[in-house]
């Protein structure tokens, strides 16, 4: 959007080279906002605190073939180049990587990255099969070609956050990620590019989800203040059962609760714990969290 008068202008790239040219230009803390696009309020929030955080932020739109399954959404993801752009370089991005599939993945990858089971066996890896490999190898491109000092990630995507925390740390990537609190619509939908597929109807059921993990977190800070001993399956039954009354034809990928730091299981509510939410409204899949204690 080279227009003249705006205090920000962004300079967009789409080949390797170009980009490589834009990063040199670059000196002290580089921040980089990896997205797919279809931009809404909580990426300008991860470009805005990159931009606060950082000398120069770097965002990517990339549709990510990889991460998507067969019978998954990639054809029909939301492409919106123009808007995802100016929202860019409203938010103060100095810098979008815009690149082409054959950019990205010239030639069919011979060394893959895999993402541990426990990490990436459940949850949602557990209802998408390689999402996170996918998500994890266009990410350590990404990283290579940016070479960012910061990457900013959404809590929303909060697995993903946790994989891509061990990815830097177990393949060494002098990069440190910033973590960023889930931006939510003023009903309490947790804002993501997917909330468009919604029609009318759906919308009006979808926040729903956020009020019912909230009773979870009253009920499971009532319980503390008690002293007594919450058994995690308990919480999710009931938590189950009061989202399929408030919305009789949600499909329930998961209703969990799990270790925030590790996503293992535990026997009670604990300091740690964090609720993990996947529902289906009519095709579309919704996701969100929460921490039951604290924030
Ligand atoms: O969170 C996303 O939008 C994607 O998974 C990411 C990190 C940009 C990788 O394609």
């Amino acid at each position: 959007m080279e227009t003249e008068g705006k205090e920000n202008v962004v300079h967009i790239v789409r080949t390797t080279t170009e980009l490589r040219r834009a990063r040199e230009t670059l000196v002290g803390r580089v921040g980089f906002v990896p997205t797919m696009g279809a931009l809404h309020r909580g990426h300008r929030r991860l470009i805005e605190e990159s931009a606060k955080a950082t000398d120069a932020t770097i965002v990517s739109i990339f549709v990510n073939p990889r991460q998507f399954g067969p019978h998954e959404d990639f054809e029909k993801y939301p492409r919106t180049e123009e808007e995802d752009l100016a929202l860019c370089e409203a938010a103060g991005a100095a810098v979008v990587f815009l690149p082409s599939v054959p950019v990205m993945y010239p030639e069919e990858p011979l060394v893959k990255v895999m993402v541990d089971a426990r990490l990436s066996g459940v949850l949602c890896g557990a209802h998408r099969p390689g999402h996170f490999d996918g998500v994890a190898q266009v990410v350590v491109i990404l990283f290579n070609l940016v070479q960012p000092t910061h990457a900013f990630f959404g809590e929303k995507d909060y697995q993903q956050l946790l994989i891509i925390k061990r990815l830097v740390a177990d393949l060494a990537f002098p990069i440190e990620i910033v973590p960023v609190r889930t931006v939510r619509e003023p009903d309490g939908l947790a804002l993501s590019s997917r909330n468009r597929y919604l029609s009318p109807e759906e919308r009006a059921k979808a926040p729903a989800i956020y009020r019912v993990m909230c009773q979870c977190r009253e009920r499971a800070e009532q319980v503390r203040f008690d002293r007594i001993a919450l058994p995690v399956e308990k919480l999710e039954e009931e938590g189950r059962a009061i989202l399929l009354k408030e919305i009789p034809d949600a499909e329930i990928d998961y209703f969990e609760i799990r270790h925030a730091d590790t996503l293992e299981r535990t026997t009670f509510v604990m300091n740690r714990s964090r609720l993990f939410v996947a529902v289906r409204l009519a095709g579309t899949r919704l996701i969100d969290n929460l921490p039951l204690f604290g924030e």
